[in-house]
C-alpha cells in the first residue's frame, strides 16, 4: 500500500464519520421536529377498521340504515332524529350566526394562515378538503381518503405563507372556494380530556418529547406546588390552556399545539366556507352523511363505530375536572367559548358555577 492509498482510506473514512454524526445530529432534530404522527384513533377509542373491497363497500354503504332511539345524545342538546340534511343545514347556518356575532369575534375568527393551510388534506381526484381536528377519530377519515385517493397529498404546506409562486396560491385559493370541505368536532372539554389521556398519560413512545419537553416546560411555569414530582396533571394543563399569556410557550411547543388549540384556530370555520361539520357525538349520522354529500359513498364508506363509544360522557367530564379551581375553568372557558358556540355545544355549567 503506497502511503498515497493509505491516505485516501483515512480520508474515506474521515468523511463516512463526518456523515454519520450530521446524520445522527439531524435524526435526532428531526424527531423533534417533525410532524406529529397522526394517531387520533387512540388506542383506547379506535373504531374497527377493515379496508374493504370496492365491490363490499358499496353493499355496505347501501345496507338499509337502522332504525335507532337515540339519535344524538351529545351535549349539544337534543338533535332530531329525521332528515340529516336538516340539521347539517341547521349547524352550517349557527355557525354563520355566531360568525357574525361581535361579542364573539376574536374568539371565532382566525387568519387563514399557514398553520390552517398545513392541516388541510387534500383528495384532488374527488376535490375533497378535509381540515384535521385531532382526538375526533381523524385517522378513520384518514383511512377513508387514502383508500380514496390512493395517497395524501399536502401540497398544501407553505402556499399560504406566500407561496412560491403566484400560480400555487391562485390554485389553494380555487380549491379553498369550490372543492367540498369538512372537518368533525366534539365537544371541546372532552377534546382536550382526550388530547391529555394520549398525550400525557399514555406516554407515546414514539413521541418522546410530550413528556421530556412538554410536560416538564409546563409544569415548570403553572404547577402550584413545586414540592410535587408526579408527572403532569389534569390540573396544570388545563391552567396552562386558560393562561392568556401562554404564547411563548405555545412557541416553543410549535405544531404539538395542534392537539390542544381551538377548532377556530385549527380549522378557522367563519373564514373558510365548509360545506358539512360533522359530529363526533352523531358519527353514526354523519359519516355515511359526509360521504354522500361529497358524491363519494359509492365507492368507500366509514368503517363501522363500536356502538357508545363516540357519545359524550358528562360523568368522565366531571371526574377530570373535579378538584379544579372554578377560576381556573372559567379562564380556560373563556378562551373555548368560540368552539362551544360555533358548534352549538352546551356551555358546561356544572363545571363552572
Ligand atoms: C353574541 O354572543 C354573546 C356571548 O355568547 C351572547 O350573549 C349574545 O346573545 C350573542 N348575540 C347575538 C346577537 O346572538
Ligand atoms: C378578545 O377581546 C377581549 C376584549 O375585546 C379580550 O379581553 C380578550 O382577551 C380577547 N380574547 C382573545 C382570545 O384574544
Ligand atoms: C364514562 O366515564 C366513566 C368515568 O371515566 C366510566 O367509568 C364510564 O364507564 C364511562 N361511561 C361510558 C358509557 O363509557
Amino acid at each position: 500500500m503506497t502511503p498515497d492509498t493509505m491516505r485516501h482510506r483515512w480520508l474515506l473514512l474521515g468523511a463516512c464519520g463526518w456523515v454519520l454524526l450530521i446524520l445522527m445530529f439531524a435524526s435526532k432534530f428531526i424527531s423533534f421536529s417533525s410532524r406529529v404522527p397522526d394517531d387520533y384513533g387512540g388506542k383506547s377509542e379506535s373504531l374497527s377498521w377493515t379496508v374493504p373491497a370496492t365491490k363490499d363497500v358499496k353493499s355496505q354503504v347501501q345496507e338499509p340504515e337502522r332504525k335507532r332511539t337515540k339519535p344524538n345524545q351529545g351535549p349539544e342538546g337534543p338533535v332530531e332524529g329525521g332528515d340529516w340534511e336538516t340539521v347539517a343545514q341547521k349547524r352550517l347556518e349557527l355557525v354563520s350566526a355566531v360568525c357574525r356575532n361581535s361579542t364573539l369575534k376574536n374568539l371565532t375568527h382566525t387568519p387563514i394562515s399557514k398553520f390552517v393551510l398545513d392541516r388541510i388534506f387534500v383528495c384532488d381526484k374527488h376535490k375533497i378538503l378535509f381540515c384535521q381536528t385531532p382526538k375526533v377519530g381523524n385517522t378513520q377519515w384518514k383511512k377513508v381518503l387514502i383508500v380514496l385517493n390512493g395517497k395524501w397529498q399536502s401540497d398544501f404546506v407553505g402556499v399560504a405563507s406566500g407561496g412560491d409562486t403566484v400560480h400555487e396560491c391562485c390554485v389553494c385559493v380555487s380549491r379553498l372556494n369550490t372543492y367540498f370541505k369538512f372537518f368533525i368536532v366534539r365537544d371541546p372539554f372532552e377534546r382536550l380530556i382526550s388530547a391529555f389521556k394520549d398525550k400525557f398519560l399514555q406516554n407515546p413512545r414514539f413521541e418522546p418529547w410530550y413528556k421530556h419537553d412538554i410536560a416538564p416546560a409546563i409544569i415548570r411555569k403553572y404547577r402550584k406546588s413545586r414540592a410535587e414530582a408526579t408527572g403532569l396533571r389534569f390540573e396544570d394543563f388545563i391552567r396552562y390552556l386558560g393562561d392568556p399569556g401562554r404564547r411563548r410557550l405555545d412557541q416553543q411547543f410549535g405544531d404539538h399545539i395542534i392537539h390542544w388549540v381551538t377548532y377556530v384556530e385549527l380549522c378557522a370555520p367563519c373564514d373558510v366556507k365548509y360545506s358539512v361539520i360533522g359530529h363526533h357525538e352523531s358519527l353514526e349520522r354523519d359519516a355515511p352523511y359526509i360521504l354522500k354529500a361529497a358524491g363519494i359513498d359509492h365507492l368507500v364508506s366509514y368503517p363501522t363505530i363500536p356502538p357508545g363509544i363516540t357519545l359524550y360522557n358528562r360523568t368522565k367530564v366531571e371526574k377530570y375536572f373535579s378538584g379544579i379551581g372554578k377560576r381556573d375553568i372559567r379562564r380556560l372557558y373563556a378562551r373555548f367559548q368560540g368552539d362551544f358556540s360555533l358548534f352549538g355545544y352546551r356551555k358546561p355549567d356544572f363545571l363552572l358555577n
